[in-house]
C-alpha cells in the first residue's frame, strides 16, 4: 500500500515538516549548499521531485528554466497548481529531459536495484552536471519496527523499501559509474555529490 505520506501534497509535506521540525536550519543548509553547484541561470531538471520544495525554497529566482519530474500524480499535479513546471515520470523507463543540471535530493535509494544504469542516465541527461543528496544509513531491519516503519514511509506502492546507502557503497558507486566533482557530508547523515558530465556515448 502506497505510504500515507505519498497520498497527497499535504501530507507529504506536513510529514516531511515533522521529520524536520527541529532541525529547519539543516534543512535550509543543505539547499544552500546544493545550490552553490547550480551556474545562476542554468536550465534545471529536478528528477523525484516531491513537492517542488527545493524550487520554491532555492531555485526559482536562480535557474533560467526549471522543470520537475516524480512519477506521483498527486504531487505533479499539485506542483502544476503551483506554477512549478512538472511532468509525471516514471524515472526508470521515461526518458528524462536534457539540462544544463540534473538535480536530486534524498531519492537515490529508490532506485539502489538499478543504480549503474540510473546513474548513467542522469548523467546522460545533464549537459554540465549531476547534483545528489543522498540520506547515508544502514540497511533498515525487518525486525526493528521503527525501520518497518521507515520503510513504509516511502513506499510508492510498490511495497516498503528498506535499501539506502552506507557512505562506502555511495562513494563506491559514484566512483565506478561517473566523475566525481566534489563529495561532501552534509549535517544529519546525508552526502552532497556533483558528478561532472562523462562521455557516455561509447556504452550506448
Ligand atoms: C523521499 S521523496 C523526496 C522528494 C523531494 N526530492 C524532496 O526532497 O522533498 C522521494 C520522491 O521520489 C519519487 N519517486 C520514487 N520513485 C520514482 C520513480 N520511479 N520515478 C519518479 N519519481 C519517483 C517519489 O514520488 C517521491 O516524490
Amino acid at each position: 500500500m502506497k505510504s500515507p505520506a505519498y497520498w497527497n501534497a499535504l501530507l507529504y509535506e506536513l510529514s516531511v515538516k515533522l521529520l524536520w521540525r527541529k532541525k529547519k536550519s539543516r534543512e535550509i543548509l543543505r539547499w544552500e549548499k546544493a545550490r552553490q553547484w547550480i551556474p545562476k541561470a542554468s536550465n534545471v531538471v529536478e528528477v523525484a521531485a516531491g513537492t517542488g520544495r527545493f524550487y520554491l525554497e532555492m531555485l526559482s529566482h536562480h535557474v533560467k528554466s526549471y522543470m520537475a519530474l516524480d512519477i506521483n500524480p498527486a504531487f505533479v499535479e499539485n506542483m502544476t497548481l503551483k506554477g512549478i513546471p512538472a511532468l509525471q515520470t516514471d524515472l526508470r523507463k521515461d526518458p528524462i529531459p536534457g539540462a544544463d543540471v540534473v538535480v536530486m535530493i534524498s531519492a537515490l535509494y529508490h532506485f539502489k536495484n538499478i543504480a549503474p544504469e540510473f546513474l548513467k542516465k542522469l548523467q546522460i541527461a545533464a549537459r554540465d552536471r549531476v547534483i545528489i543528496v543522498e540520506p547515508i544509513s544502514q540497511p533498515l531491519d525487518r525486525k526493528s519496527l521503527y525501520d518497518r516503519m521507515r520503510a513504509k514511509l516511502v513506499d510508492i506502492g510498490e511495497g516498503p523499501i528498506f535499501q539506502r546507502y552506507s557512505k562506502e557503497e555511495l562513494l563506491g558507486l559514484c566512483e565506478k559509474h561517473a566523475e566525481i566533482l566534489h563529495f561532501e557530508p552534509l549535517p544529519d547523515n546525508e552526502f552532497l555529490i556533483v558528478l561532472c558530465k562523462k562521455n557516455h556515448s561509447k556504452d550506448l
